[in-house]
């Protein structure tokens, strides 16, 4: 009897539990258009719909190369004005390419753009990709978050305003773009969704460039901009996230901190996880534990 009526009590507590999970979710149904299979840097990189398992590092180099590659080309060819923003723009002035720790690549667009794309010629349109040596074939999808309409922040929950996915793993270029939405107090003033303020003079006239090894564009102040947004120190440290910059062959190697069989990306970002000695003399405070952190960040 007892039993049965302890299983009764747990099995009422299961109850109103899920019917308090479930009012829970009726009475404030989430905004967010885009979804990932988690939150943290392992497993909140990736689109939840051809999200399968969490990629080791050179799948994920190579998947993000050939992404960032198939963009640029398809934009192009399409005649669709985008530049590269954030931390890739940041792997651009380093040797052109990705930073090698990146989770994922971020281009920008101008906001018209953004209601080009969203016209059913393009929102959800897959994009079929084969690599110059024709080695590797992919699809690509371009999905245009309805949010993207919106020019300011609203809950956060809507700040990317479109997705460039690979439909075999689910890794993803960001794509937002950038408003001017004061322009009587602010004018010339442009913002994405994250607050990211840039003057039309540093965007514009965007610099031609190679990206991975193909025609790309970089916004005009690019210098400025990434002073703004990750300080000088971004141009001088040489060291990070068990990567260091050989100046020589002018690329970022792995050290010995990320296992040298990069088997499975957890491991390697469990190492990462590891502050390195120079953050760590000053003792989580000061400037390079702020840096640390704003790399971390991004
Ligand atoms: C793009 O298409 C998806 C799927 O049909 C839709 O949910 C979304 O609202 C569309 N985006 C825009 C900007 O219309």
């Amino acid at each position: 009897m007892k039993f049965f009526k302890s299983a009764f009590v747990a099995l009422s507590l299961v109850g109103s539990l899920v019917s308090g999970a479930a009012l829970e979710k009726r009475g404030k149904p989430s905004t967010k258009y885009f979804h990932e299979p988690g939150r943290s840097d392992l497993t909140g990189h990736y689109d939840i719909r051809y999200f399968k398992d969490v990629v080791d590092y050179d799948t994920r180099l190579d998947t993000l190369r050939h992404m960032v590659r198939a963009w640029l080309q398809t934009t192009n060819a399409e005649g669709i004005e985008t530049w590269i923003a954030h931390g890739t723009l940041l792997g651009w002035w380093w040797n052109g390419k990705m930073l090698p720790w990146d989770w994922d690549l971020d281009v920008q667009v101008m906001d018209t753009t953004l209601v080009k794309l969203g016209d059913p010629k393009y929102n959800m349109t897959v994009f079929p990709y084969t690599s110059d040596d024709g080695t590797v074939k992919r699809t690509y999808l371009l999905d245009i978050n309805p949010y993207s309409a919106e020019r300011v922040r609203g809950d956060g929950n809507n700040i990317i305003d479109a997705r460039w996915i690979d439909m075999t793993n689910g890794l993803y270029i960001d794509i937002t773009g950038i408003s001017e939405t004061n322009p009587k107090e602010k004018p010339n003033m442009y913002h994405c969704k994250n607050y990211h303020y840039y003057h039309i003079n540093d965007i514009y006239p965007l610099r031609d460039t190679y990206y991975e090894g193909v025609p790309a564009k970089i916004p005009y102040a690019y210098d400025d901009i990434l002073i703004k947004e990750y300080g000088v120190k971004a141009f001088t440290v040489t060291e990070y996230e068990g990567h260091r910059w050989n100046p020589v062959s002018k690329d970022w190697e792995l050290t010995g901190i990320v296992p040298a069989d990069k088997k499975k990306e957890a491991a390697s970002y469990k190492s990462a996880q590891v502050v390195p000695e120079f953050i760590k003399e000053s003792n989580g405070q000061g400037v390079f534990s702020n840096l640390w952190r704003l790399f971390h960040w991004w």
